[in-house]
């Protein structure tokens, strides 16, 4: 049985995952974050990773987490590791299946756009003259994440990985038109630039795992 190998961790399971994350890696899955130059993208994942220490210290302290080491495992591919493993972790129970942990993470990612929606909405129900435009673009992107992300688990539920891994990849490029579209707009801050972060995130650990099982599969 897995349980008997999950293993204790105390306070240090997020350091491990975050030092196999520290190195820098030159492949990504992920287009862009904010405006499209490569600087920024980096900025975003240096960003990402100092926002998930933090995270993780502050959980660390106040709780032993027990993470098999088939989720370590599942998610040390992903840019995100600890984040992943926290995401999918509450959920795990019984045997390990990789694609009941990818949906998961899937809608940990769906109802992390949803989050940004309900923001979304909400300035627009007293929105500035500078971020109108902006914030109506974004709207009508995370619309269409909404629901690519739902159109992806239902491929996923028959089994159809690759389509599924095609359908999810614009989850990633509609993002980056909302962060775009604020960036452009002059005098305009991100209002929702964490939420949208973790979609980011969450989104290219999704990416990440779907082309991990799409590997293995054609390796057989
Ligand atoms: C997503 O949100 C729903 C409704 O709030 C909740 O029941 C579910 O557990 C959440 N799933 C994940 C993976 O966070
Ligand atoms: C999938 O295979 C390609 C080509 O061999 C490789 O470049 C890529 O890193 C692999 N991805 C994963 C997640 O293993």
């Amino acid at each position: 049985m897995d349980y008997t190998k999950t293993l204790l961790i105390i306070a240090s399971i997020s350091s491990l995952l975050l030092s196999i994350n520290a190195v820098p890696t030159t492949r990504s899955v992920i287009p862009s974050y904010g405006a499209s130059s490569p600087t920024a993208s980096r900025a975003g994942s240096l960003i990402g990773l100092s926002a998930i220490f933090k995270n993780a210290q502050a959980k660390a302290k106040q709780q032993v987490i027990r993470v098999s080491p088939k989720l370590i495992s599942f998610c040390k591919n992903t840019e995100n590791p600890a984040l992943c493993a926290e995401t999918i972790n509450p959920y795990f129970q019984g045997q390990f299946n990789p694609i009941v942990a990818l949906e998961t993470e899937i809608e940990a990612t769906l109802n992390q756009s949803l989050k940004v929606s309900n923001i979304i909405a909400q300035l627009l129900v007293h929105p500035s003259k500078e971020a109108v435009s902006a914030l109506k673009i974004c709207k009508s992107k995370y619309k269409n994440i909404v629901y690519t992300i739902k159109e992806a688990l239902e491929l996923l539920s028959q089994q159809n990985v690759v389509d599924a891994y095609y359908k999810f990849s614009s989850v990633l490029v509609h993002r980056s038109s909302c962060e775009d579209a604020i960036s452009q707009s002059p005098g305009v801050e991100n209002p929702f630039a964490e939420e949208s972060l973790i979609v980011y995130q969450l989104g290219g650990n999704c990416m990440a795992i779907l082309d991990g099982i799409i590997n293995s599969t054609l390796r057989f």
